[in-house]
């Protein structure tokens, strides 16, 4: 039979462009496509995708620039708080635009200050990238989804149970219509999905134990002399618990997704405790935080993070089984020990090369941006956002047990129904 997921998987579209890939499928198939493009990208169905990005820092314009130049999306329209930040984006992707063929952004597509994602959402963007500061995503995707736009989330989902639970509600009125990812572009490296595959597949037998660590070096200040206090709050949001959800939420929350992806669970219950020593000069976040998840089958997952070291930094995850142990590492080096050895390639890095940057390996966010792009145009629509809200609350879960010093079950978390508010008003901005 010749379902649209079939179409997708066949090797024959590989040497053809997409969008002529996806109209003469439709044509073959006389309608068991599951969707046309027009549905896919609207009016515009045999142009250029077009791709709205709202909160234009460091990650958003990385996340765009794979989504120019390896997945043929343009990028159209551009949304910030501060005429800096979108300055400082269309510079960028306007060159990569140009060097992709592609018109660059109109002035007409900046959308600036407190309504810019109303505005974004508003245009004619098929695509919206939201990467703002994690306190705003549940608002900025209810925007997206009303809009029909497909979206690309950044992760956290959200920084408390609410903003979860809305998260949820929202992947419920996706399903089936529009496409949606969540940031965890892990999943997506060739090299951590085959060691994945592997440690499921029993390569080191049955899981007693892991380890995961989160060592990190400390966040840039990005707030300058003579800026208001509230506009130097936003500016680094990342010191702030509200509006970042912490450093375990913010950051440290790759190791946990990755941990629940390997295991193909949620965490149970977990002791915490944490702390702030170091970075004392900004912001209410932690520095440090130690957990221990339990997980389903009795499976103890001790995590660890710092976000202050100089000069050497190592994001892990270790599994260990009746057969040997699996690891792998931001730098690139993964591999298996035991009885059935396994090294990916590249071969391990120096020393030298021991940081860990904000993509892991280079591949895994290009890979998840195509594999985005192409549900988008093959009807096949991703909906991540039930896994993504899971592995925030896991996360948020660890978060609480250490606020509140006690051992903490999933189920309490939810029940407790937690919502944060900011005490940030962007309308006061000037
Ligand atoms: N997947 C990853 O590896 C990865 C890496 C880094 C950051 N992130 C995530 O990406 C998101 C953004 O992080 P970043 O490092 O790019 O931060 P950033 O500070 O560099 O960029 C955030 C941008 O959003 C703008 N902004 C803030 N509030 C806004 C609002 N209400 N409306 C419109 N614009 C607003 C800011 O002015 C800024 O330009 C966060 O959720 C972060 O956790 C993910």
């Amino acid at each position: 039979m010749s379902t649209a997921k079939n179409i997708s998987n066949n090797p024959s579209a590989g040497g053809m462009d997409r969008r002529e890939f996806v109209k003469s499928a439709t044509a073959a198939t006389a309608g068991l496509l599951l969707v046309s493009p027009e549905i896919a990208f609207g009016s515009r169905a045999n142009s250029t995708p077009q791709l709205g990005m709202i909160g234009c820092g460091g990650r958003g314009t990385s996340v765009s620039e794979a989504f120019v130049t390896r997945a043929g999306v343009r990028l159209h329209a551009l949304g910030d708080l501060f005429q800096d930040q979108l300055d400082k984006a269309k510079a960028k992707l306007d060159e990569l635009n140009q060097s992709q063929g592609h018109a660059t952004i109109d002035a007409s597509k900046m959308f600036k200050g407190p309504r810019s994602c109303n505005e974004l959402v508003s245009s004619d963007v098929d695509i919206v990238l939201i990467s703002t500061p994690p306190y705003f995503h549940p608002e900025h995707l209810e925007l997206a989804v009303a809009a029909k736009k497909h979206i690309y989330l950044e992760k956290p989902v959200a920084t408390d149970v609410q903003g979860c639970k809305k998260i949820q509600e929202l992947g419920k009125k996706v399903e089936g219509k529009q496409s949606v990812h969540v940031g965890f572009q892990i999943r997506f490296s060739p090299e951590y999905r085959e060691l994945t595959r592997r440690i499921q597949e029993g390569a080191i037998g049955d899981i007693a134990c892991a380890q995961g660590y989160y060592l990190a070096g400390d966040l840039p200040r990005k707030a300058k002399p003579g800026m208001s206090p509230l506009e130097a709050k936003i500016r680094d949001w990342a010191f702030d618990r509200v509006l970042s959800g912490d450093v375990l939420v913010e950051q440290n929350i790759h190791i946990i997704d990755w941990i629940n992806w390997v295991l193909k669970a949620r965490p149970e219950r977990v002791m915490a405790t944490a702390g702030r020593k170091v970075r004392t000069d900004i912001g209410d976040v932690q520095d440090h935080f130690l957990t221990i998840y339990r997980y389903p089958g009795d499976v103890r997952v001790g995590f660890q993070s710092t976000q202050f070291l100089t000069k050497w930094a190592d994001v892990c995850l270790r599994f260990f089984g009746s057969k040997g142990y699996a690891e792998a590492h931001y730098n690139g080096n993964v591999f298996i020990r035991g009885t059935n050895e396994w090294q990916a390639e590249p071969p391990p890095p120096t020393a030298e090369k021991q940081k860990p940057e904000v993509d892991p390996l280079s591949e895994a966010t290009p890979e998840k941006v195509k594999a985005f792009v192409e549900s988008i145009q093959s009807g096949q629509f991703h909906n991540q956002l039930d896994q993504g809200a899971e592995s925030t609350l896991s996360a948020i879960l660890g978060r609480q047990a250490s606020y509140e010093g006690k051992e903490m079950t999933w189920d309490h978390l939810v029940k407790s129904n937690q919502h944060w508010k900011t005490d940030v008003e962007l309308e006061k901005l000037t």
